[in-house]
């Protein structure tokens, strides 16, 4: 069956709506993704009939709000092919989740001289949590250059990698040019050293299928925002022996078993890694968005969204004035325009109704690389983009340069 997309906007509300008196035309997915009504609806559902604190009372209500945020988490297992629920811990986001593997695992384990590998196309979510374990333990932060193509120099790679390499820590895809890397590759050249590997997954979840037992990686993070949960939840996938082994990294409520003024005995995964109330209705509304997602053909979604790719790169080549960055393949494209400063042509676009995002992407090291001391412009697509957004940004660029 072809997808239909205008059937499925509807599910999204907030996309009907007209922005400067244009109708919306939202191409800031790699941002935020918007959500369906039936996230928005669990939301609703958990607040209006089931808002109790989970894993604690004796009443009904902590019983159903245990039972549906535990729900969420088999679904997050399920939905990243992790082998058990348990090794699936609540964050904020995926910022919070490789701060977590910072905190606990890289201050712990690592020492002088160690290497972390990282990538130059990270985002700094990616880099300042490394920074500060090398700070704090003599790590040393190894990069993994670009091709003039920007994409990652695999023959750099391999040379960097040695019996130092301790860590690798890349992103599955990058926020701020779309370029799908080759992690698996990656995560079997650090096996061969015995280095531990983290992907931040942040922006592949929304539109691969990821399996984290096919990929091997130790860790994988990512946040439920970017794939049409609420924000405030991610998530951190590990190992288990890993996971076992690594100190809590936050203390109090919730992650104990047993607590005295002499000792305290930490509870078991998940519950070590999450002091505190946590995010039950983010939880819940994420395991809404997998419903969601988990009920579409992911790969004709996955088929529409190159297709629109297709079409943002060929209309984007066919401007003269325009420079796309590197070589996009999944959700997002970076451009610049000749001699115009990315937030102007930006301005000019939202007041025809277009969404896009504009600057260093949360990625100074690689506009630094790339020398784009202004940043770029960033179209960001999801399954729920159709034609006419292509369209309506393509014409809205060639009106910004008629004013330009
Ligand atoms: N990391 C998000 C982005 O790329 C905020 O826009």
């Amino acid at each position: 069956m072809p997808l239909d997309i205008d059937k499925l906007r509807l599910d999204f509300p907030i996309l009907a709506q007209t922005v400067n008196g244009q109708p919306l035309v939202y191409l800031d997915n790699a941002a935020t993704t918007q959500k369906p009504q039936a996230v928005l609806d669990a939301l609703n559902h958990y607040y209006q009939g089931q808002n109790a604190n989970v894993h604690r009372a004796a009443h009904a209500l902590s019983g159903q709000a245990t039972q549906a945020f535990e729900a969420a988490r088999a679904k997050v297992a399920d939905f990243i092919h992790a082998p058990d629920a348990r090794q699936v811990i609540w964050t904020r986001g995926a910022t919070e989740a490789i701060n977590l593997v910072a905190l606990s695992f890289g201050m712990q384990k690592l020492k002088a001289g160690d290497e972390i590998l990282l990538s130059a196309m990270e985002h700094h979510a990616n880099i300042v949590p490394w920074q500060q374990v090398a700070a704090a333990t003599g790590a040393v932060i190894k990069v993994i250059p670009l091709t003039d193509n920007a994409e990652l120099d695999m023959t750099a790679a391999a040379n960097l990698f040695s019996s130092r390499t301790k860590l690798l820590a890349i992103s599955h895809v990058s926020n701020a040019l779309g370029v799908l890397n080759p992690v698996q590759t990656l995560i079997a050249m650090a096996k061969a050293v015995g280095a531990v590997t983290l992907i931040d997954g942040a922006q592949a979840v929304g539109h691969l299928s990821v399996d984290v037992q096919a990929l091997d990686c130790d860790f994988y993070v990512f946040s439920g925002h970017k794939m049409f949960g609420p924000t405030g939840i991610g998530v951190l996938y590990g190992k288990r022996a890993l996971l076992e082994a690594m100190p809590p990294w936050q203390t109090g409520g919730e992650m104990i078993k047993y607590v005295s003024f002499e000792h305290t005995r930490f509870g078991e995964l998940p519950f070590k890694f999450e002091a505190g109330t946590p995010n039950i209705a983010g939880a819940i509304g994420l395991g809404a968005a997998i419903d969601y997602l988990s009920a579409l053909d992911r790969c004709a979604l996955a088929a529409h969204e190159h297709q629109l790719m297709l079409q943002l790169l060929a209309g984007l080549s066919a401007l003269p004035e325009v420079r796309i960055i590197g070589r996009p393949t999944a959700g997002a494209v970076s451009f610049i325009i000749d001699d115009v400063h990315p937030q102007d042509v930006a301005t000019l676009l939202d007041m025809q109704g277009i969404a896009v995002r504009t600057g260093h992407h949360c990625a100074m090291p690689l506009m630094q690389a790339l020398d784009l001391q202004q940043g770029t412009l960033r179209a960001s697509i999801a399954f729920y983009n159709h034609a006419q957004d292509i369209d309506a940004l393509l014409l809205g660029l060639k009106k910004s340069r008629e004013f330009f």
